[in-house]
Order: C-alpha cells, then sequence, then structure tokens
C-alpha cells in the first residue's frame, strides 16, 4: 500500500466519513461542524492518505509540556492490519517525546489493548484506575 503521512487535520467531509465508519457518534451525536471543530482544538494530529483518500487518523490533546491524551486514532475498516496504525501512533509518540511530555494517556477498547500493549502502553493500576464522569 503507497500510503502516505502528513502532519495536519482532514478536510470536514472526509474525517466526517471516516468517523463514521467507528459508530462512535450513535453515542457522542456530534454534528459535522462540532467534530471539525474538535479537531482544530488539537495539538498534534497525522493524517493518512491513500491518493486522495483518507484512510487513517490519529491526534493528541496537550497541554504542550505535561499531559498528552491520544484520541480518534481510527484507520479505515479496509485499510486495517496494514501497518497504518502503527505508524500514526509511532508518529503522535514521537512527538510527545521531542516535547518531553510526562504523561502519555489514552482509553482502550477492550479488543484493543493487545495494540496499545506493542507500544508501550500499560493498563493503569487497580489502585489508581482511570475514571470517566457520567
Ligand atoms: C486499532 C487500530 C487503530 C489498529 O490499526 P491497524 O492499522 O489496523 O493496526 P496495524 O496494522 O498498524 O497493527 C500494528 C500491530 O498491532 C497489531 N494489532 C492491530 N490491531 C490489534 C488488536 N485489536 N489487538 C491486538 N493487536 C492488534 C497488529 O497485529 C500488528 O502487530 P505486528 O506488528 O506484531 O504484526 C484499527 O484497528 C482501528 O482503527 N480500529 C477501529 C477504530 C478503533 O477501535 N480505534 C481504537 C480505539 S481504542
Amino acid at each position: 500500500m503507497d500510503i502516505q503521512y502528513i502532519a495536519r487535520l482532514p478536510k470536514k467531509n472526509e474525517f466526517w466519513k471516516l468517523f463514521a465508519e467507528t459508530g462512535w457518534n450513535m453515542n457522542y451525536k456530534l454534528s459535522k461542524n462540532e467534530l471539525e471543530q474538535s479537531l482544530k482544538s488539537s495539538w498534534y494530529a497525522v493524517s493518512a492518505y491513500e491518493k486522495d483518500k483518507l484512510v487513517g487518523f490519529g491526534r493528541v490533546i496537550s497541554d504542550g509540556v505535561n499531559h498528552a491524551f491520544i484520541v480518534d486514532m481510527i484507520i479505515s475498516q479496509s485499510h486495517q492490519g496494514n501497518g497504518i496504525g502503527r505508524m500514526i501512533l509511532n508518529m503522535l509518540l514521537d512527538r510527545c517525546k521531542e516535547f518531553n511530555l510526562r504523561d502519555i494517556q489514552l482509553f482502550a477498547a477492550k479488543d484493543k489493548y493487545g495494540f496499545y500493549e506493542k507500544f508501550g502502553f500499560e493498563k493503569r493500576p487497580e489502585d489508581a484506575p482511570g475514571m470517566q464522569y457520567k
């Protein structure tokens, strides 16, 4: 696969299509404009293209010094299993390391732990779990 990795945000419609593949918007119920607005607040983002088609994405939300949160790691279903996620995550991590960010976190779905473990992520300890406001 000939994939180009670009450190910039995708166009609104491109990302809307890729994001729709995940089914996450059933929960978030974001409009296209809200989704675009959320991307604009990213600290760093990587878009992967095959020719003109957006096939992968990942981004970091950060204060630029201490905390970083990796979100929206999405590879198009037709392109999963080809090393695109690896490349994007490595680019996100390299950027965090370049800025010496101390704390890099993410939420992983149950069937995705194995992917992130390959990059050095560990589950938080039982006595210090992540929490989410409901
Ligand atoms: C999870 C995801 C980002 C992985 O991207 P990908 O491009 O398919 O993964 P890669 O091909 O780069 O895989 C890199 C390595 O991780 C492994 N891997 C990929 N998905 C995995 C999974 N779900 N569990 C365990 N290992 C996984 C691959 O086998 C490969 O291992 P290897 O280098 O030893 O051969 C992608 O499947 C995806 O976008 N899923 C849908 C959206 C989603 O759920 N995002 C994550 C939210 S937590």
